[in-house]
C-alpha cells in the first residue's frame, strides 16, 4: 500500500464543515484495514495543480455521522502513516474563550490542556507489552506552524472585511501562540467550565484535537491544527450560550475562506525535498520513549 503512493506525504483532516477541498483532483479512494480497524472514511488521495499529493480523511465521516468521542483516531492516523503520509494538517472548528480571537478567526495553536475523560482509547501502545512515554511538552510541531502561519496569513489578511460574520466590521485574523481545551462533550460546556478554562489559560475549545495529537506524535508525524473559530463558547456575561446551530451557521459562511487557506498551503506544501526537514521533524522523536525492559 505505501509503495504505490510514496509521494501522498501530506495528510489532510478535515473537521465539521469540511468535507472536500477545492482545486484538488481525485486519484482515487482507499479505505486501509489497520490493525485498529477502518478510517472515519475512505481516504482521497488528491494532486494540486503544483503536483502536491494529498490523502484527505474526513474525521467524522462522510456524512458527519461519528460523534467526537467515537472517532477511530488510532485507524486515521495509522492509514495516513500507512500511506507514507508524513506530515498531517488537521482542520476543526473551535469556540473561543477570548474577546480577541471572533468568529470568522483563525488560530494555529502550541498547546493543549486535555479535557477528555479517558474514554477514547488514546495510544498505540495500549494492550501491549510495550510501555511508551512519548514527548508531547509541544503538541504541536514547530516548524510546520510556523511554515503555515507565513502562508495562511496571506490569505486571510487579503480576505474582505466581515469575514465569517456579517455583523462584524472587522477583517478576519489569523492568531499564533494559543492553547487549545479538548474537551470530551458531546454537550457543550457550562459557563462556570467555560469561565474556568479562560482562568487556566485556554484560548480555544475543541472536542478533537486529542488523541488526534497525541497518536500523530506516537507515530513520528508532524501535526498542526488549523483551527476556525466559530462561537464564543459560554462564558460572555449577558449572552446566550453557544449552540450547534451557532457553529454550523458561521462554519457555513466560513467554507469559502477556510477551503482557500487550505489550497494555498497545500499547494505550496509541494514535496519534502523543498521544505528541508518540515516534513520529517517527528522523525526519531519516539527514540528515547520506549521503557527498557530489565
Ligand atoms: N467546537 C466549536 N465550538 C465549540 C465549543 N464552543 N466547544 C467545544 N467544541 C467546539
Amino acid at each position: 500500500m505505501g509503495a504505490d503512493n510514496e509521494n501522498v506525504l501530506v495528510g489532510v483532516i478535515g473537521g465539521s464543515g469540511l468535507y472536500h477541498l477545492d482545486n484538488l483532483t481525485l486519484l482515487k479512494t482507499v479505505n486501509p484495514e489497520t490493525p485498529w480497524g477502518f478510517p472515519s472514511s475512505p481516504i482521497a488521495i488528491c494532486v494540486l495543480p503544483s503536483g502536491t499529493k494529498v490523502a484527505f480523511l474526513a474525521r467524522h465521516g462522510a456524512g458527519h455521522a461519528i460523534p467526537p468521542s467515537a472517532v477511530p483516531a488510532r485507524a486515521n492516523i495509522a492509514a495516513l502513516k500507512a500511506l507514507g503520509v508524513r506530515a498531517i494538517l488537521a482542520f476543526s472548528a473551535v469556540g473561543s474563550l477570548r474577546e480577541e480571537l471572533a468568529p470568522g478567526d483563525f488560530v494555529l495553536p502550541d498547546q493543549i490542556i486535555d479535557r477528555t475523560k479517558g474514554v477514547r482509547p488514546a495510544s498505540f501502545f495500549e494492550g501491549t507489552s510495550v510501555v511508551a512515554h512519548a514527548a508531547f511538552g509541544d503538541p504541536f510541531s514547530g516548524k510546520l506552524i510556523a511554515w503555515l502561519e507565513e502562508r495562511a496569513r496571506r490569505v486571510v489578511e487579503a480576505a474582505e472585511e466581515g469575514g465569517a460574520d456579517p455583523a462584524r466590521t472587522t477583517k478576519p485574523k489569523l492568531h499564533t501562540g494559543k492553547t487549545i481545551v479538548c474537551m470530551e462533550g458531546p454537550q457543550f460546556s457550562t459557563r462556570a467550565e467555560s469561565r474556568m478554562y479562560r482562568q487556566w489559560g485556554g484560548d480555544i475549545i475543541n472536542m478533537s484535537v486529542l488523541p488526534e495529537a497525541k497518536l500523530a506524535r506516537e507515530a513520528e508525524l508532524g501535526y498542526a491544527l488549523m483551527a476556525t473559530v466559530t462561537d464564543y463558547d459560554s462564558w460572555r456575561e449577558g449572552e446566550s450560550a453557544v449552540t450547534a446551530a451557532e457553529v454550523f451557521k458561521t462554519l457555513h459562511a466560513n467554507a469559502a475562506l477556510s477551503r482557500q487557506v487550505a489550497a494555498t498551503v497545500l499547494e505550496e506544501l509541494n514535496g519534502a525535498a523543498a521544505h528541508g526537514d518540515l516534513l520529517t521533524e517527528e522523525i526519531g522523536s519516539m527514540q528515547y520513549s520506549i521503557m527498557p525492559r530489565s
